[in-house]
């Protein structure tokens, strides 16, 4: 069973108007961690989300939170509903967004995709003959733009910051930057709409060379989805999914435990096993044989009205919210 890390929630500092910094601490060693690690935590409302670390020591992360108005509410509830002092639970930091030694870099964030931006920037100056590198960040306002101070500081030439005002004709223009493929290493964090133009106007780079971290590979709940109701294997009363909920946040809503890391259909953590109905695997784990048996309750739903889980019904049902 993966090790669960209790960590202490020392202090929490405003950024801007919705981006926190908090920093976490431990009695036990932590692992070590590099940059673009990301800490897997669970939030208030029960759900697990990601968060880069942004600086680590044996004992100490420091993640940065931006609460998400349009969200599911893990992260509002993580900036909302904890105090310092709180005990939060983390699963050991993953990376699936290594910094490679290249002789230089282009660094591309959007918003609170600067995070695992900036602990390769820190990492770079903190060698001792740093490769050059550009930082392009792009947010809306500078308002809502953390870490400016520490950005400010940064090498003459190294940043650009762009503010589009949340007008898509001021969006940054990469292409000049992309234009000319050479031995720089692009590594890319941020909305859906920024990540899709860089990989647009990347296509004709080494495909090792340009590197992109999606906390949200799949996802979870979409426009179109409907409601459906979950049967269990015993005689457990019926639960329903809302068309806006998924089966994990359904079931947890009803007192089941459920596993979970990623949330985003990539881990295999939240795999149940089902006896009966059309299932809509929208996981990127799982394969077609296990399909058959199991699901990922984190995003996969039903195609039909029903599912039926081969595990007991939740008996002790929360009170509704
Ligand atoms: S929690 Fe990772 S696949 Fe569901």
């Amino acid at each position: 069973m993966t090790h669960e890390y209790t960590l202490s929630l020392a202090a929490k500092t405003p950024l801007t108007a919705d981006i926190w910094h908090f920093v976490l601490e431990s009695d036990e060693t932590l692992p070590a961690v590099t940059p673009g690690a990301h800490l897997p935590v669970r939030t208030p409302t029960g759900a697990m989300r990601q968060y880069s670390i942004i600086a680590a020591d044996d004992r100490r992360y420091e993640i940065a939170v931006k609460c998400e108005r349009e969200g599911r509410g893990g992260s509002r509830s993580l900036v909302h509903e904890t105090v310092p002092g709180q005990h939060l639970v983390a699963l050991p930091p993953e990376n699936g967004f290594e910094l490679v030694d290249a002789p230089a870099y282009l660094f591309i964030a959007g918003g609170i995709g600067i995070t695992p931006l900036l602990s390769m920037v820190r990492a770079l100056l903190a060698r001792e003959a740093p490769p050059p590198f550009t930082l392009v960040f792009c947010t809306r306002t500078p308002a809502t733009t953390p870490f400016r101070d520490e950005l400010a500081r940064l090498p003459e030439g190294s940043v650009i910051i762009h503010h589009d005002h949340g007008d898509p004709d001021e969006s940054y223009d990469f292409w000049p930057l992309l234009e000319t493929p050479d031995a720089r290493h692009i590594y890319c964090c941020g909305p859906g709409p920024l990540m899709d133009a860089v990989r647009d106007m990347s296509g004709h780079w080494p495909q090792k060379a340009v590197h992109f971290e999606d906390f949200n590979p799949v996802q979870a709940v979409r426009e179109a989805d409907e409601a459906f109701t979950v049967r269990f294997a015993d005689d457990a009363p019926a639960l329903a999914v809302a068309a806006d909920q998924t089966l994990l946040e359904a079931l947890r809503a009803a007192g089941a435990s459920v596993a979970s890391s990623c949330e985003s259909g990539t881990c295999g953590s939240c795999r149940l096993p089902y006896l009966a109905g059309d299932v809509d695997h929208r996981d990127l784990v799982l394969s077609p044989l296990e399909r058959q048996r199991e699901l990922t309750a984190c995003v996969s739903r039903a195609r039909g009205d029903t599912l039926r889980l081969a595990i007991p019904g939740p008996r002790r049902r929360k009170p509704e919210q």
